[in-house]
């Protein structure tokens, strides 16, 4: 096992220290994008002339071959080096000879952390957005196959005012939307650089990394000589941004299966869940339980913990590059890993469901929910608002304590309360229909789908 350092040392590492050190068994994860950036890497010092024609390709075709190899999963990982790109770097030595010595001229593992790193979240969060849109179709055909269906609306849990379940639903596509954007600007904001060399940049000229550039960019976007050498190096701002808007991705979908739990009981009752998405109990014999949604609500504390522990360990970190920061990718991997599971699973998860609309149905006879409209009826015509809202507060008190429907009220009854009051304004205002129609503010927009990247 050879190290990218050693030539100062006259003892060995001691074994815990090469334990303790080392971040292979993680970071493996880049080795596809450390082939890349090596690749690039190259084209600089060709283009600086500090490797020939010749010597560029041999480490090229190298780099490329164990590209491919990480790519069809046929690299074994050798986990005795101390990081991906000490493996790296081994590999093409083994492949291209002596050449290959060239390879880490101008160059410092703390700038080809950064580069591979960010490197591997622009294309993370390409493949996000993708299961973003997905996942947003399968809502759209749900609200579709239900677009005549109200359900009660619910204020703190209890009864408010009828909703229109389309809008209920669409209220998680408003988030799916909202995390669509904070990743697609993430995404875009990434910078990658190259030329920060450890922290203090190299003393190949900036033109030559502009010019060698322009090639990569074509391939993989912009790519630019570093305007800030220190900063670059020691910049974790990208994982921190990844794992903030990670976290509220996790806690939109646990707010989404916390309501879809809920559906779900005996108590409510609205939805079932496809019993290929449920588990069962090892004593209870009649039981089906919602525990992908449980697992997703309950994994939002590691996704707010990842985000937390990468928090901590940039606070108060001096500049420039410190190895605390080899501890990101963890965290980072580690939400990538499990937002990616759960947008996979609830797409299919939600694409079976059912509605029982004869159960919500029952649910909209309560009477509760249409006071607000019984109100808002006194105030188009002329009551004062807090005055209609007492007046119906008293109708419903009266109501509660004498057991009887209000729509069973006689117009007597009615009249005590208001005189505007009559069985006829009664029967017409409790109908859900009548409710979500009165409800004008809402601009509804014909959304367009969210438009994703293409699935190259
Ligand atoms: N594996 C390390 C990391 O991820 C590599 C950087 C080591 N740099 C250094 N100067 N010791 O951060």
């Amino acid at each position: 096992m050879t190290k990218l350092w050693g030539g100062r040392f006259t003892k060995k590492t001691n074994p815990l220290v090469e334990q303790f050190t080392k971040s292979i068994h993680f970071d493996q994860k880049l080795a596809f994008c450390d082939c890349w950036g090596s690749m690039f890497h190259i084209d600089i010092l060709k283009e600086s002339k500090l490797i020939s024609e010749q010597e560029y390709k041999k480490v090229h075709d190298a780099l490329h071959e164990i590209a491919q190899s990480v790519q069809s999963g046929s690299l074994k990982v050798e986990e005795s080096f101390e990081d991906i790109h000490s493996f790296i770097q081994h590999l093409v030595e083994k492949k291209a000879g002596d050449v290959a010595l060239k390879l880490h001229t101008c160059r410092s593992r703390n700038d080809q952390v950064v580069f591979a790193t960010k490197l591997f979240c622009q294309m993370q969060l390409k493949h996000f957005l993708i299961l973003l849109t997905d996942l947003e179709n399968v809502f759209l055909k749900l609200i579709k196959a239900n677009e005549s269906v109200h359900i009660p609306g619910y204020t703190h849990l209890q009864h408010a005012i009828p909703i229109r379940l389309s809008d209920g639903l669409m209220a998680y596509v408003e988030m799916l939307r909202q995390d669509f954007k904070r990743l697609t600007y993430i995404k875009d904001n990434i910078n990658l650089t190259m030329g920060s060399g450890a922290l203090a940049g190299t003393f190949i000229d900036s033109e030559h990394y502009d010019k060698a550039m322009s090639f990569v960019s074509a391939e993989i976007g912009i790519v630019k000589p570093s305007h800030n050498s220190i900063h670059t190096v020691s910049d974790r701002d990208f994982v921190i941004e990844i794992l903030s808007a990670l976290a509220l991705v996790g806690m939109h979908l646990s707010r989404l299966s916390e309501d879809f739990i809920l559906w779900s009981t005996k108590e409510f009752d609205f939805i079932d869940i496809d019993e290929s998405f449920c588990t069962g109990s090892s004593l209870m014999p009649q039981k089906k339980n919602p525990d992908v949604l449980e697992l997703i609500r309950g994994y939002t504390g590691k996704l707010y913990g990842n985000l937390m522990n990468v928090l901590v360990i940039m606070k108060g970190l001096p500049l420039s590059y410190n190895r605390d920061m080899q501890h990101d990718k963890e965290p980072l991997f580690d939400s990538l890993n499990i937002v990616e599971n759960e947008l996979k699973i609830l797409t299919e998860l939600i694409g079976h469901i059912h509605f029982k609309k004869e159960n919500i149905a029952k649910q909209l006879t309560d009477e509760g929910l249409y006071a607000t409209d019984l109100a808002d009826y006194l105030v188009q015509k002329g009551v004062p608002f807090k005055d209609a809202h007492t007046t119906i507060g008293q109708l419903v008190h009266y109501k509660i304590s004498s057991k009887k429907e209000l729509k069973k009220m006689s117009a007597a009854e009615l009249k005590k309360f208001h005189p505007l009051l009559t069985p006829m304004v009664v029967q017409k205002l409790i109908d859900p229909q009548h409710s979500v129609d009165s409800k004008k503010s809402i601009k509804r927009v014909v959304h367009k789908p969210l438009k994703s990247p293409s699935r190259k």
